[in-house]
C-alpha cells in the first residue's frame, strides 16, 4: 500500500487510515463484588492522519489520531469513548499509544511494531508511576479505582483489526484485570 500521504510518510501507521467497525467485542469490567461483569459491544474506530512532528530540532515523529466508540450490544447506548494518537519514529521503529477516556484518565503507551507474513502487530504499555510510559489519572480514580498498568496487543491484517487490551485496575479493594476484545473490519480508506 501506499504509505505517503500529502508527502508524509506515515510508514506503518499508514494501514490504520480509515474507519473500522466490528460487532464481536466483549468486555470484561468489575462489578461492585468484585466479579467480572461480561458486556458484549459493537465499535467503531476511525483514524485520521496527525501529520508529522519535529522535538527539539531531532526526533522525527509522524501519527495518526484516532477517536473509538463503543456501544453496548443489547441496547445501542454508548458506554466507552476513547481517543488518542498512534505514534511513529521512523529511525528507531519506536511505537507510541496516548490515549484520554472521560473517567478521568489519560496514558502514554510506549512499545513495538511487528511486521511478518503480512500481519502486523502493534504492542505497547504503561505502567502507573512510570516517567515516561505512564498514567495520568483524577483524585477520584487515583483513590477508588487507580488504573495500575495497561497494555494492548493490536493486529492487522486483510482488512481486519484485532485487539486485546488489558487495563490493570485495583477497585473495590482488590486488584482485577479489566479486559476488552474486538475484531474489527475496514469499512473505509478515508484519510479525513
Ligand atoms: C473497549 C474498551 C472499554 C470498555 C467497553 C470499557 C467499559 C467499562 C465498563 C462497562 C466499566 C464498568 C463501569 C461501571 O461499573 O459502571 C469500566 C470500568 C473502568 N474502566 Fe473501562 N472500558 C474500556 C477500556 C478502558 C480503558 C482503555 C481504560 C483505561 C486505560 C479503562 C478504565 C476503566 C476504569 C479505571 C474503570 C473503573 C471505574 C469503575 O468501574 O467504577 N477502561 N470500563
Amino acid at each position: 500500500m501506499n504509505t505517503v500521504i500529502d508527502n508524509i510518510n506515515y510508514g506503518p501507521l499508514a494501514q490504520l487510515i480509515g474507519k473500522w467497525s466490528g460487532n464481536t467485542g466483549l468486555d470484561i469490567a468489575p462489578a461492585s463484588d468484585g466479579s467480572p461483569d461480561e458486556s458484549p459491544f459493537t465499535n467503531e474506530i476511525t483514524f485520521t492522519v496527525a501529520g508529522a512532528a519535529e522535538n527539539a530540532e531531532e526526533q522525527e515523529l509522524v501519527a495518526v489520531k484516532y477517536h473509538h466508540v463503543v456501544r453496548r450490544s443489547d441496547n445501542g447506548h454508548i458506554f466507552h469513548d476513547q481517543i488518542g494518537h498512534w505514534i511513529y519514529e521512523p529511525s528507531t521503529q519506536l511505537v507510541m499509544h496516548s490515549l484520554t477516556i472521560p473517567r478521568g484518565v489519560c496514558l502514554l503507551a510506549g512499545g513495538t511494531i511487528e511486521d511478518s507474513n503480512g500481519e502486523s502487530v502493534f504492542d505497547v504499555s504503561a505502567t502507573a508511576g512510570s516517567e515516561t510510559y505512564g498514567i495520568v489519572q483524577s483524585p477520584f480514580m487515583l483513590k477508588k479505582a487507580k488504573t495500575n498498568a495497561f497494555h494492548i496487543k493490536m493486529t492487522i491484517k486483510n482488512n481486519q483489526l484485532t485487539y486485546r487490551e488489558v487495563t490493570f485496575l485495583h477497585i473495590y479493594g482488590k486488584d482485577f484485570e479489566h479486559i476488552d476484545t474486538s475484531t474489527l473490519q475496514r469499512v473505509t480508506y478515508n484519510q479525513d
